[in-house]
């Protein structure tokens, strides 16, 4: 069969799963199926697809349908053009959170000497990875309180060649981190508790751990304002994800005497996204 009549076909089937962008997901399991790139499927719609290819794409297929994250299908997820291996042991990285990482890159670049990271809930590692990649001469810190996170971003870490630079820590505190940093950046669990149970099912398949940030979803945010002035160095900064209409509180609850330098960014689609705090220095 070709491909072009396979991927309308498995659309709509998606579709009527109520599956979000159901041709974009047909496409990336096809594409992964047979082993080509996703746009070679739409330059060629009459490519041919052997048994062997429709069978791994159908197990595909249903997997979707059952709500699973296309990323955990597929095994990775591209951030800021980075491969990152996932699995259900960390979240999907998020766009949004590509747009965290550019700010800590923003803000490392204009700092002299060696640098140093935190990635506070590293999950995958993507974005302390991420900012490994970017600054040859940066060394990591990546804290997580899942020890199965943990190996997954090692292991992404020695996909990716860095290793050699990067220091895990199986942490549920900043208390439990040594060492001081230029920059804390962190996308914590977020989403208060009361509104987990409506999740989506696929939202709902990754682990529980990064997700719930408590009553208000500012448990974890809270405490890295607290602890990270004895973790930064002077003119530090931490940077952290928060979802909506909660970076505002967090920016409230910064001293202007500890956080000389406060503001919220908001992320692409406008929403008060990202939280900066500098200390003096
Ligand atoms: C929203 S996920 C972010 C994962 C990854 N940084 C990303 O952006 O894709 C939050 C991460 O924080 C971790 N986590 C949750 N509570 C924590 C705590 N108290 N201390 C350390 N890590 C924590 C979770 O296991 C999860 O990996």
């Amino acid at each position: 069969m070709a491909a072009g009549k396979i991927l309308i076909e498995a659309g709509l089937r998606l579709a009527e799963r109520g599956v979000e962008e159901p041709g974009l997901n047909a496409q990336w399991l096809l594409a992964d199926a047979l082993g080509v790139e996703r746009l070679r499927l739409l330059a060629e719609p009459d490519l041919p697809v052997t048994a062997a290819a429709l069978a791994k794409f159908e197990k595909g297929l249903v997997l979707k349908e059952q709500g699973l994250p296309l990323a955990y299908i597929l095994g990775w997820q591209d951030f800021r053009g980075l491969r990152i291996n996932v699995d259900e042991r960390v979240l999907v990285p998020r766009p949004e959170t590509e747009e965290l990482a550019g700010l800590a890159a923003d803000f490392l670049k204009g700092r002299a000497g060696e640098i140093s990271a935190l990635d506070y809930g590293a999950g995958s590692g993507a974005i302390g990875l991420w900012l490994a990649s970017e600054f040859p001469g940066l060394r990591l810190t990546a804290a997580e309180i899942s020890a199965g996170a943990i190996d997954c971003a090692a292991a992404n870490a020695g996909a990716l060649g860095l290793a050699g630079r990067v220091e895990f820590v199986n942490a549920s505190s900043l208390a439990a981190v040594t060492g001081s940093f230029d920059v804390i950046v962190s996308n914590p669990p977020y989403i208060p508790t009361g509104v987990i149970p409506g999740l989506s099912p696929e939202v709902l398949s990754e682990p529980l751990v990064a997700l719930d940030g408590g009553g208000d979803g500012l448990d974890v945010a809270r405490m890295l304002v607290k602890l990270s002035p004895e973790r930064l160095k002077k003119g530090g900064a931490l940077i952290m994800e928060l979802g909506e209409a909660q970076a505002k509180v967090l920016l409230a609850a910064m001293p202007p005497e500890t956080w000389v330098e406060k503001k919220t960014f908001k992320d692409l689609r406008g929403v008060e996204r990202f939280v900066y705090g500098r200390l003096n220095g």
